[in-house]
């Protein structure tokens, strides 16, 4: 099963609460300093349930986005009907050379099992000259207490959105 398969409908809950987490006050500048204008092509890899994908098609990029988690990418496809997502490892795309000018990872390069690989795909699918567009998580200040980047992560979400059980 795909790393985040076990927790694609936690994923699901915390990314489309709006406000929950960093991306909703990172996102205008993520796209403004570190994303290039629409251009050709761009593939999001990593695109969970979909929501920077459906953001840089807002912003007029044709895109392409894919995901380990089935259910994820169910997710997002049914969020955008025009959109192309696909289920794909990020280290093994099923992508020509130089299909893209730009790559989008947002915090998902943490989280794939095998980042020099994954990296080395992005350049592989991107033109001369393409860009490949980073944010991860601060090992600190957003994922600090854990044994590993894995459990770490999969700790806070479970933490932060599964509901504690005397909450209101
Ligand atoms: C923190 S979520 C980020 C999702 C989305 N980019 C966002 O910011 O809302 C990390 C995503 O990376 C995906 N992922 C992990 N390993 C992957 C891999 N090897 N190939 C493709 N996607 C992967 C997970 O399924 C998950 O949806």
């Amino acid at each position: 099963m795909p790393s985040w398969e076990w927790q694609a409908e936690r994923w699901l809950r915390w990314a489309r609460t709006p406000g929950h987490d960093a991306y909703w006050h990172y996102r205008e500048a993520f796209f403004a300093s570190i994303v290039p204008e629409p251009g050709r092509r761009t593939l999001e890899v990593g695109c969970g349930e979909g929501r920077v994908a459906r953001d840089l098609a807002h912003r007029g990029h044709r895109v392409v986005a894919v995901d380990a988690s089935p259910t994820l990418v169910g997710h997002a496809a049914d969020a955008d009907r025009d959109g192309d997502y696909l289920g794909a490892d990020a280290a093994a795309l099923p992508f020509r050379d130089g299909s893209f000018d730009a790559v989008v990872a947002y915090n998902s390069l943490m989280d794939v099992d095998d980042m020099p690989a994954t990296v080395a795909e992005a350049a592989r699918v991107l033109e001369p000259g393409g860009r490949l567009c980073v944010c991860v998580t601060h090992p600190m200040a957003d994922a600090g207490r854990s044994a590993g980047p894995h459990e770490l992560w999969c700790h806070i979400l479970a933490e932060v959105v599964t509901p504690a059980p005397d909450g209101p």
